[in-house]
């Protein structure tokens, strides 16, 4: 049982479930790679929570209120008020999603040869990084490798590896992704950023926090942090910026919008120098390539993400299907994350070898079961393992009965785990292979 949704709906989209038929074909011509699926081919989309969730009435009125001025805007002027109120930092600007942001701060900070200490850099912005031929090392916490355990805190930093690295590398920034969406959507405890910020301040280095889903980690320490219970989301959200220097935050995530992102930073002066790429690439700095709407929307969308009631049934959806997922015989990883459940393809598929993508082979037999499609996160993506399947709730679009049903499916799959195969690669760019890479059954 899951307690109801704390909205009802008003507005819908269709969708269907293809034949099994069809869905062979489509997997085919889309080289068995679901992001080059057509999404009518696909009836319950799990690929991402990343601008593919429902607008509140109150985001679509805004849209018709907004200001759509080049310079200095009102929508512009309520987008910085709402990003000032929910991280603290003074200096706000725009960009046109996620990836916007980490390219303008690591084309700006980073020189070649410089290191980012992280906890788990998410794929575009190790590609960032690596754009600009500095080096992303990843530093998890140990528990986050220990698949099925249950403890809360495993999106975190190995407090000491990173202490190791900062006096052994020519760590330039540090940067905490919360929550960890490359191993396990985990939460990153008060704790965890808190001792990060200290050994941080100590050598004068940058601290960041990749904020895309700061909402949903916050959310998950109010349940268990003892230091966190019985707090607001939104003060512990607060505290855990105030320990940074700045941030990056895709507004797909938790601006509950469809576009847009932005970075925030505490120095007026390198607010100064991000302002100065930002006009040369993105648009003027009261806008940063985004329309009025997209602005007025995510400044809707930041305190939405943040509300009690919507959040708490959000972590609950996931933990639903968690339970649901593993009462159908699925290995998973554990606990349920932020905003997805991650499958231990791995432990599934023990006979299928990392070079043929357990992960992938998870994704491709769900949709071909059921018409769910999903995300790997593993070899495919990430180039090693662990070799995971991330279903991705987005927000405020699917029902407990949808994922009733996803989790039916996954279990026929998981039921017939002996016979299943993998898959390889027949072509792939060089970075960011699983994008765009045609695959072919082993
Ligand atoms: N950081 C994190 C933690 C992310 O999850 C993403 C995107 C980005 C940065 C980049 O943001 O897409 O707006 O450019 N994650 C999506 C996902 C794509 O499916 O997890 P973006």
């Amino acid at each position: 049982m899951i307690a109801p949704e704390p909205y009802r709906i008003r507005s819908v989209e269709p969708i269907r479930l293809a034949p099994r038929s069809e869905r062979l074909a489509a997997l085919e011509r889309a080289g068995y790679n679901l992001f080059r699926l057509a999404s009518r081919d696909v009836f319950i989309d799990l690929l991402t929570d990343s601008g593919t969730g429902a607008m509140s009435a109150d985001q679509w009125a805004s849209i018709h209120r907004a200001d759509e001025s080049y310079a200095g805007s009102a929508s512009y002027e309520r987008f910085v008020a709402s990003v000032r109120e929910t991280t603290g930092f003074p200096e706000v600007i725009p960009v046109h999603q996620g990836r916007a942001a980490e390219r303008i701060l690591f084309e700006t900070l980073l020189r070649p040869g410089d290191v980012v200490a992280s906890n788990t850099l998410f794929d575009t912005t190790r590609a960032n990084i690596e754009r600009v031929r500095a080096r992303g090392l990843d530093l998890p916490e140990p528990s986050a490798l220990r698949l099925s355990e249950t403890t809360p805190h495993k999106g975190g930093v190995d407090i000491a590896r990173l202490a190791f690295a900062l006096e052994r590398e020519p760590v330039r920034m540090v940067i905490l992704t919360c929550t960890n969406n490359g191993l396990g959507g985990h939460a990153v405890s008060l704790g965890n950023v808190e001792a990060a910020s200290r050994l941080c301040r100590a050598r004068g280095v940058p601290l960041f926090i990749d904020g895309a889903r700061f909402a949903e980690n916050a959310g998950l320490l109010a349940r268990t942090e003892e230091r966190c219970r019985g707090r607001t989301a939104r003060s512990i959200a607060a505290e855990i910026f105030s320990l940074a220097d700045g941030c990056l935050v895709s507004a797909k995530k938790n601006g509950l919008a469809h576009i847009g992102g932005f970075l925030a930073v505490r120095d007026e002066a390198l607010a100064g120098q991000l302002r100065q790429n930002l006009v040369v690439t993105e648009g003027f700095e009261t806008y940063g390539g985004l329309a009025g709407r997209d602005l007025d929307a995510i400044a809707i969308g930041l305190r939405e993400s943040l509300d009690e009631a919507l959040l708490a049934h959000r972590l609950d959806q996931v933990e639903f299907l968690h339970q649901a997922l593993r009462a159908a015989g699925v290995t998973l990883v554990s606990p349920a994350g932020g905003h997805a459940v991650y499958v231990d393809a791995g432990a599934l598929f023990p006979q299928i070898p990392a070079a043929e993508f357990p992960g992938h082979a998870f994704a491709c037999a769900l949709y071909l079961e059921g018409g769910v499609r999903t995300c790997e996160v593993g070899t495919l993506m990430h180039g090693s393992g662990p070799e995971l399947t991330r279903l991705a709730i987005p927000w405020r679009t699917y029902t407990a009965s949808h994922l009733e049903y996803v989790a039916r499916v996954a279990g026929e799959v998981a039921a017939r785990r002996k016979s299943a195969t993998g898959l390889r690669i027949v072509s792939a760019p060089p970075a960011l292979r699983h994008f765009r890479a045609v695959l072919a059954p082993a």
